[in-house]
């Protein structure tokens, strides 16, 4: 059987925020897009962003201020100079947006309304209620739509095609029918989103299983910062459903079993909106020492009571209705449930700072793009500040695509070579060995194991001992993967095979998250080690780049971090 190759200027893989704001600036240039993404794209997880984007708007507020927030929150592992690139774009990028249709909330002088978000020194998030990123989506994904931006949902992209770093296509498959085909490109881009779901208690949609890095890091190519995963203070108690930044943002206060406001102990200058990290570990630290609540001592208070329920149904109309659904509790008359919920992935895809993909500080990846989750700039170093992830992926997504219209524009930008039947190989024998396998192991039994364990052993707090653990379980699990059943061998909607490749990337990815947690001795932003609880400059202010060898061990290089514009300073709120 023939595989069919179809031609475009440009491949986008995934449809969020990030992939929809490169199609529409490509398309809009007259180049021939193709967003190829596994969910119809207003499902991405985009969407899933509630509180707001950064932008400093106010006369009062000024860009050098975000710059400094962000290079303070990020622990001094943000590129100074991707920072400033980004903070400049922002005020414009909340105009681009909002001149196609997006609806901020408005203050009475029908200026764009701002909150406070944490770890800020000025009220910067831009928000529409607590539907920020929804709103954002259905904008990109209307206007992109309107352009003639050509979408290939609910096809899943499951390798990319290169020789000697140089990338000239993807393959993949139709979710539907199992229908393999070859994407081939000068330019291919990738935007699939966070790995925060090898984490139990996570805020992530199901979909978002990295499966864009894996495949990159099979092919022997590098993923930087891994071993930061942001835990976001405010996860719905046993879910991990997502309660907004906007919560503490409009006045929330944490309380712990013995009704004291404990955030008074551990960031006595902001309080609740400390950056995420800080609060993250407080919480956590409260309910270790046994002043959790709820029937399992599990979570602390968030209390909006005081907000009253007018300021409640105009700002947080979602947030109220989530905990009304998943906890029984309504906002308005009583304190919620919330802990840390696994949210953002602060490494990725090393790229330079138009979203070229690079093997190091010298060289690049030719053909190859990436921005939004999946990339690492970095502009969130180890700890990401709330309402820059909207901001990253809107206003990267869009300079990224400014990039592949400038290179394509290059006399020897050339395609490295027409695609060939053979590059679908590797896709293929995958589908192949998953749906013939006969072991006894079960995909949903080995992703609980993963989950539950990367959570105790990788979370919040990180030890040695428990890291070391951590590597042997995965390990273990990546042994028990190769004798994996699927019971569903049909070709429609195979979600078993799905859910089976998705498990392949998730191992895979993991290993890096803690041999990176592993490596670095030291704690800093959201990587924090019990044993090792202090940051340490003089060894460990690099990035991390990590790749994996034919055997699966992975190896470490570290690399210089661009400062420049502000000195590293003790972090305290
Ligand atoms: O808390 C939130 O609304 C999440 C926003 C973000 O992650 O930036």
């Amino acid at each position: 059987m023939s595989i069919p190759i179809y031609h475009y200027d440009a491949i986008i893989v995934g449809a969020g925020l990030a992939g929809l704001a490169a199609a529409r600036e490509l398309e809009g240039h007259g180049k021939h897009v193709a967003v190829i993404s596994k969910l119809h794209p207003l499902r991405s997880h985009s969407g899933a962003a509630q509180g707001g984007i950064n932008a400093a708007l106010k006369p009062e507020d000024s860009i050098e201020s975000h710059m400094f927030d962000t290079i303070k929150g990020s622990d001094y592992l943000a590129d100074q100079d991707a920072v400033k690139l980004m903070c400049e774009g922002a005020p414009e990028t909340v105009r681009w947006a909002e001149s196609m249709g997006a609806a901020f909330s408005r203050n009475e002088d029908g200026t764009i309304a701002q909150r406070p978000f944490g770890g800020q020194s000025f009220p910067r998030a831009c928000f529409a209620k607590d539907r920020t990123g929804l709103t954002l989506l259905q904008t990109m994904f209307e206007q992109s739509h309107r352009d003639g931006v050509e979408y290939w949902d609910e096809w899943y992209v499951a390798d990319i095609i290169q020789e000697n770093k140089n990338v000239y296509g993807v393959v993949a498959y139709n979710l539907k029918t199992l229908e393999p085909a070859i994407f081939n490109a000068r330019a291919v881009m990738l935007a699939t989103g966070g790995y925060a779901r090898a984490f139990k208690i996570n805020s992530n949609a199901h979909a978002n299983t990295g499966d864009g890095l894996s495949i990159y890091a099979r092919h022997g190519l590098p993923l930087k910062d891994m071993e930061f995963v942001q835990f976001h203070p405010t996860g719905l108690a046993g879910t991990g459903i997502l309660i907004s930044e906007a919560a503490r943002g409009e006045g929330g206060r944490l309380f712990n079993s013995e009704g004291e406001r404990f955030m008074e102990k551990y960031a006595p200058e902001k309080m609740e909106l400390a950056p995420r990290d800080l609060v993250s570990r407080s919480i956590t630290k409260e309910i270790l020492e046994g002043r959790g609540v709820g029937p399992n001592k599990d979570a602390v208070y968030l209390d909006l009571t005081h907000l009253g329920k007018e300021k409640i149904l105009s700002r947080l109309p979602e947030l109220r209705d989530l905990a009304i659904t998943f906890l029984g509790l309504d906002m308005i008359h009583e304190p919620i449930m919330i802990a840390a919920t696994a949210h953002y992935s602060m490494g990725g895809i090393p790229v330079d700072n138009d979203g070229r993909a690079k093997l190091n500080q010298d060289h690049r990846i030719h053909g190859l793009y990436a921005a939004g989750e999946c990339a690492c700039v970095s502009v969130h170093g180890a700890n990401r500040l709330g309402a820059n992830s909207l901001l990253e992926a809107m206003f990267f997504g869009r300079h990224v695509g400014q990039t592949i219209i400038s290179d394509l524009k290059k006399k020897d930008f050339l395609i490295h070579k027409e695609p060939d039947q053979k590059d679908a190989d590797r896709m293929l024998e995958e589908i192949n060995r998953l749906l013939t396998s006969n072991g006894d192991e079960k995909v949903p039994t080995l992703r609980a194991e993963l989950q539950e364990s990367m959570t105790a052993n990788a979370g919040v707090f990180r030890t040695e001992e428990s890291l070391q653990k951590q590597k042997k379980k995965l390990k273990e699990l990546r042994e028990r993967f190769k004798h994996i059943r699927i019971d569903d061998k049909s070709k429609i909607y195979n979600t078993d095979l799905q859910e089976a490749i998705e498990l392949g990337h998730m191992l895979d990815y993991s290993m890096f998250i803690v041999e990176g947690a592993i490596a670095r001795k030291e704690s800093r932003g959201a990587h924090f080690r019990d044993d090792y609880p202090k940051r340490d400059d003089e060894n460990f202010l690099k990035h991390t780049y990590a790749h994996m060898d034919e055997n699966g061990e992975i190896h470490m290089e570290y690399k210089d971090v661009n400062l420049g514009i502000f000195e590293p300073q003790e972090r305290t709120y």
